[in-house]
């Protein structure tokens, strides 16, 4: 779930600490920023300027990695987070037909966000249970062995909160 950008911005501070510990670290762009969106659900402009700062980095440098990587959010996601895995053992049983089913009842390109803000779509690598697959992780909850005519009830059950 993204969390509310505040207008002047003060970071959390295990973000904090762990700027610190990464800032002169090689490899560390990516580790900051990885942590960063898990404290946000995405990278805000204002927060990825402030780790910059922190940092002793141009900004323009880490909004390069971030655009770079798909993995990457510059925008906030829905309120509910659409995740398809799209790992090899996901992809021969069906991902591919299960992306474009969810893609068309929501009218929502991949990487994209329903115009309500209700649901975002995005591909990812294996989350680890490749047994179920194709696998469909809803706000981190998984839905295994899904077939395209159960799309609809996956969204229904988080439509208006009923999931949560
Ligand atoms: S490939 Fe989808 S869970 Fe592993």
């Amino acid at each position: 779930m993204a969390v509310a950008v505040p207008e002047r911005v003060e970071l959390a501070e295990s973000l904090v600490e762990f700027i610190n510990e990464w800032k002169d670290q090689p490899g560390n762009l990516i580790m900051v920023l990885h942590r960063t969106q898990l404290e946000y659900g995405y990278l805000p402009e204002p927060v990825v300027m402030e780790v910059a700062r922190q940092l002793g980095t141009p900004a323009s440098k880490l909004f390069g990695v971030a655009t770079f990587y798909n993995y990457f959010k510059l925008t906030p996601p829905g309120r509910n987070r659409i995740a398809v895995c799209l790992g090899t053992a996901c992809y021969l049983k069906g991902a591919g037909e299960l992306t474009d089913t969810f893609s068309d009842q929501l009218d929502v390109a991949v990487n994209g966000v329903t115009e309500d803000k209700e649901f975002s779509l995005e591909g990812v690598r294996c989350v680890g249970c490749c047994g179920l697959a194709p696998v469909v992780m809803v706000n981190g909850e998984v839905h295994g062995k899904l077939k395209p005519d159960g799309v609809q009830g996956v969204i229904e059950k988080y439509r208006n909160g009923q999931g949560e």
